[in-house]
């Protein structure tokens, strides 16, 4: 049975004033962690007060981005041993807008991957195809593609820690989402994959999240589908009240 793992990106909304009182909120309200791994995923000016303000509460604080390097001359970027050194448990990697903004690539994603397990932080790796790939018939092949590159070089005992969010490009901030069934399918595919690359015992282990306009209204029927662990939430994590439905939602 894997433990539902449910997480917030906020990507770069909120104040701080803002991101606080949503914390106050939220931190007695998060499940048990032998339930469900509850995260908010915060831009980085915000993470280390907010691990403070989460002291003693199921809900942990995790980073939506990092460097590959553990320290050096790279102006404006964060280390995982920054990250880690702050009480940081949790990075998402290779998010698809990390792919078209700042030219991260499979490549770089993996640099990050293994950086991420070197410094004892499970990585949230995320993978998706985009509309024309897609409506062309692509999504398995460019998804089963990503999650190769990524991995590249990992121990299989590495990957039974790993989290693998499918995120549909053409779902995101969008209000599409993918039907459960689709969303299901291609998250079945990633854990063949993974099959295929290590064995059959840590495909079962992996968590596959899906993300793409989830909210309170759909959590439920994408958590109920075989290969769907958890979900990666952007718009609807950032209203506590719904943060909180999409965590009960994996009890
Ligand atoms: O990381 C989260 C995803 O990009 C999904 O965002 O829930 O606003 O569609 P969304």
């Amino acid at each position: 049975m894997r433990k539902p793992i449910i997480a917030g990106n906020w990507k770069m909304y909120k104040k701080f004033s803002e991101a606080k009182q949503f914390i106050e909120e939220v931190k007695g309200l998060a499940p048990d962690a032998d339930k469900v791994d509850s995260i908010i995923c915060a831009p980085s000016l915000f993470l280390q007060p907010l691990v403070q303000a989460t002291e003693g509460s199921t809900l942990q604080i995790g980073a939506q981005t990092m460097h590959d390097a553990k320290e050096g001359a790279y102006t404006g970027e964060v280390s995982p041993v920054q990250l880690k050194d702050i009480g940081i448990n949790y990075v998402i990697l290779g998010h698809s807008e990390r792919r078209q903004y700042f030219n991260e690539s499979d490549v770089s994603v993996n640099k990050k991957v293994k950086a991420a397990y070197e410094h004892g932080i499970t990585p949230i790796m995320c993978v998706g195809e985009t509309l024309e790939q897609r409506e062309s018939g692509a999504t398995a092949s460019i998804v089963e593609n990503q999650v190769a590159a990524g991995v590249a070089g990992l121990a299989e005992e590495q990957i039974n820690q790993l989290v693998i969010a499918y995120e549909p490009i053409w779902a995101i901030g969008t209000g599409k989402t993918a039907t459960a069934e689709d969303a299901n399918e291609v998250c079945g595919v990633i854990r063949k994959k993974i099959a295929s690359l290590y064995s059959p015992e840590a495909a079962d282990q992996v968590r596959i999240q899906y993300g793409g306009s989830v909210k309170p209204a759909n959590i439920e029927e994408l958590l109920g589908m075989e290969h769907i662990d958890g979900a990666l939430v952007g718009g609807a994590s950032l209203e506590a009240d719904s943060f909180v439905k999409l965590l009960e939602a994996g009890l």
